[in-house]
């Protein structure tokens, strides 16, 4: 939510600050910004502009900016205040001297506002960081230096912000703070970097600085250094990048999201990777809570938001089965206000691509407060949900940009399943070989699920049929449930027309009073091993279709028995039935963003959403 970006160095920095905002502008579109110090006469110079960085690339074009060699920049997702012109950032303190970026959200804004007004200041805009440029630049005239002004103004702020600034009369340094909000530096030579992510730099640096909670950081030519609120000596975590700017481009594609599905067979792969033995046993090196401690667990809580917590739900049918600990699974932003359950034997498990969603993260620090033990499934290396974690399985699915997620679900999936296998080889739930036959199937997932993008041609010949559709149901039983409530989630997001997924036994309960003629309904049958649940799916397309539905079936390819109720058939390639659901969603990924193609919709950057949603 929001992109910021911080530049010192040799380069033009308006260059590189804007080259760093369209990477990071799948953060937030409803404005962007820039503010550069001017080399010759130290100035500062700034534009912002509503709507999406080509509104601000144009102005720029239009009214170019001093050369410079020090700057900021910002592409916002809207909270306090419209998304115009006067809100947009960078906001400025009172007499022009000091620029501020911020993500995040003031909580005592209005406190503070208040008092800068009965102080004389003139805020120009509704925003909640106007006042921290007016703080800060309060704080440098009185004689601070930039960085002990941001401490200073930090301890004074409540609530979950990155901030980034500068001051025209020291264009060596571009100073940083972080609370509960994402901040990563760059480090490189001769130049240093400040993203709200690593891809905000990652075509000049590779090498990266994570910094901890309520950390200051100061970046200059020479190098970068980190202090606490209170102007304590501090350190970061310096890691390196492993993906580069080719990962963070869209290859040929139309869209990021096209990319990062067809990107899915070996993103898979790569989640795999060195997880398990040439026995099929399962090796995760990065889950450090002991055997002991994972073989006392008596109850395992899933918590993540949207595509995340579907990945959660898939989960509960996985983990329950092979382990037979209890497994409940909920919305993070639901979850501590119900006053959960939680004692040390608890695990519970937060999924999050970004590692930055703040429902997610809120969840965890409740779940820590309570001794239960914490597991993060995180895409982003250095993001905060798995450092304030007790243990950590990376998804390595690569950057993921569009904002609709894709592969960050499909790695998830495979994640979950890592987790519950282990889980059932520590506790010895399953003999070892039942584990490799499964971890046998794992490993056949990259090219079963490349059969099913062999198929994009069938599918996007569906989207062309359905263009018109202003209502898309989706039903599935079992691990099909999760599949059908994200393939309504696609749609929603990127074709905003009505979609819904449901469980297809409870169709009669209700659901089926929306069934009109010709409504497409998405139908994910189970694989035949799973008689019951096969049959009763068929039951449910039948019940539909009797009722005017046309009928999408994404049933195993060589069923015979589905293939006389569904208009249309799509064949999934042979996988157990709680491995479905990775071959099953990428019909409907791919339906998702032909569709929305076809509709003239943005499909890498939706209306109103935002990758990372770090408000709560
Ligand atoms: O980064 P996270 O996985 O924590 O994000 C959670 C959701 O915001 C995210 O999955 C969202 O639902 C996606 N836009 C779905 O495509």
């Amino acid at each position: 939510m929001c992109g910021i970006v911080g530049y010192v160095g040799e380069q033009q920095a308006r260059d590189v600050v804007i080259e760093g905002l369209r990477r990071l502008e799948y953060r937030g579109y409803d404005s962007a910004g820039i503010a550069l110090i001017g080399t010759a006469d130290g100035v500062l110079s700034t534009d912002k502009r509503a709507g999406k960085l080509t509104n601000l690339e144009k102005a720029i074009e239009e009214h170019p900016l001093p050369p410079a060699t020090t700057g900021i920049g910002h592409t916002r997702w809207a909270t306090h205040g419209a998304p115009n012109d006067v809100n947009a950032h960078p906001h400025l303190g009172a007499h022009g001297r000091v620029a501020v970026v911020h993500n995040g959200i003031i909580e005592n804004f209005a406190r503070l506002r208040d008092e800068l007004e009965r102080a004389g200041h003139e805020l120009l805009s509704e925003t909640d960081t106007e006042i921290t440029a007016h703080l800060l630049e309060t704080e440098v005239e009185s004689g601070h230096d930039l960085t002990t002004a941001m401490q200073r103004t930090c301890r004074r702020l409540e609530g979950a912000f990155t901030l980034v600034a500068i001051d025209a009369e020291d264009p060596s340094r571009v100073v940083a703070a972080r609370r509960n909000s994402p901040l990563v530096v760059g480090i490189g030579e001769g130049e240093n970097f400040i993203g709200s992510d690593v891809a905000a730099f990652i075509e000049h640096t590779r090498e990266a600085l994570e910094l901890g909670q309520d950390q200051v950081v100061t970046i200059t030519r020479e190098g970068v250094a980190v202090t606490d609120f209170d102007g304590n000596e501090a350190e970061g975590r310096r890691y390196h990048v492993d993906w580069d700017l080719a990962a963070a481009e869209k290859g040929g594609f139309d869209w990021f999201m096209r990319k990062e599905i067809f990107e899915q067979p070996r993103a898979i792969a790569d989640a795999l990777l060195g997880r398990h033995d040439e026995d099929g046993q399962l090796q995760l090196d990065e889950v450090r809570i002991s055997d002991g401690e994972l073989r006392d667990i008596d109850k395992i809580i899933i918590v993540g938001c949207g595509t995340a917590n579907y990945a959660g739900l898939v989960a509960k049918y996985a983990i329950e089965h092979w382990t037979r600990i209890p497994c409940e699974v909920e919305l993070a932003h639901e979850f501590r206000y119900r006053d959960p359950i939680l004692t040390r034997n608890t695990l519970v498990v937060a999924i999050s691509q970004s590692g930055e969603t703040a429902d997610t993260l809120m969840a965890i620090r409740h779940a820590v407060t309570q001794r239960a033990k914490v597991l993060a499934i995180c895409n982003t290396n250095g993001s905060t949900i798995p450092r304030e974690s007790d243990a950590v399985i990376y998804t390595h699915a690569g950057p993921e940009i569009g904002v609709a997620s894709t592969k960050g679900f499909l790695t998830q999936l495979i994640a979950c399943y890592l987790l519950g296998l282990y889980l059932a080889q520590v506790r010895g739930n399953k003999y070892g070989d039942e584990i490799a036959a499964l971890v046998r199937e794992l490993a056949q997932m990259p090219d079963k699920v490349q059969a099913v993008l062999d198929q994009a041609e069938t599918i996007y010949g569906l989207a062309e049929r359905f263009q018109d559709a202003r209502s898309v149901l989706f039903l599935g039983r079992h691990a099909g449930f999760p599949v059908a409530l994200e393939g309504a989630l696609k749609l929603k997001e990127l074709a905003y027309i009505h979609a819904e997924g449901f469980a297809a036994g409870e169709l009669k309960h209700g659901p089926i009073a929306l069934i009109e003629e010709g409504l497409p309904v998405f139908c994910v049958v189970p694989p035949r091993g799973r008689d019951q649940l096969h049959d009763k799916m068929i039951s449910a397309i039948q019940e539909v279709r009797a009722r005017g539905a046309l009928t999408i079936v994404l049933a195993e390819e060589d069923d015979p028995e589905v293939a006389p109720y569904a208009d249309v058939l799509i064949g999934l390639p042979t996988v157990p039935t709680l491995l479905q659901p990775v071959v099953a969603t990428v019909p409907l990924q791919l339906f998702a963003c032909e569709l929305a193609t076809r509709m003239g919709h943005d499909v890498d950057q939706p209306r109103n959403l935002a990758k990372s949603v770090t408000v709560e």
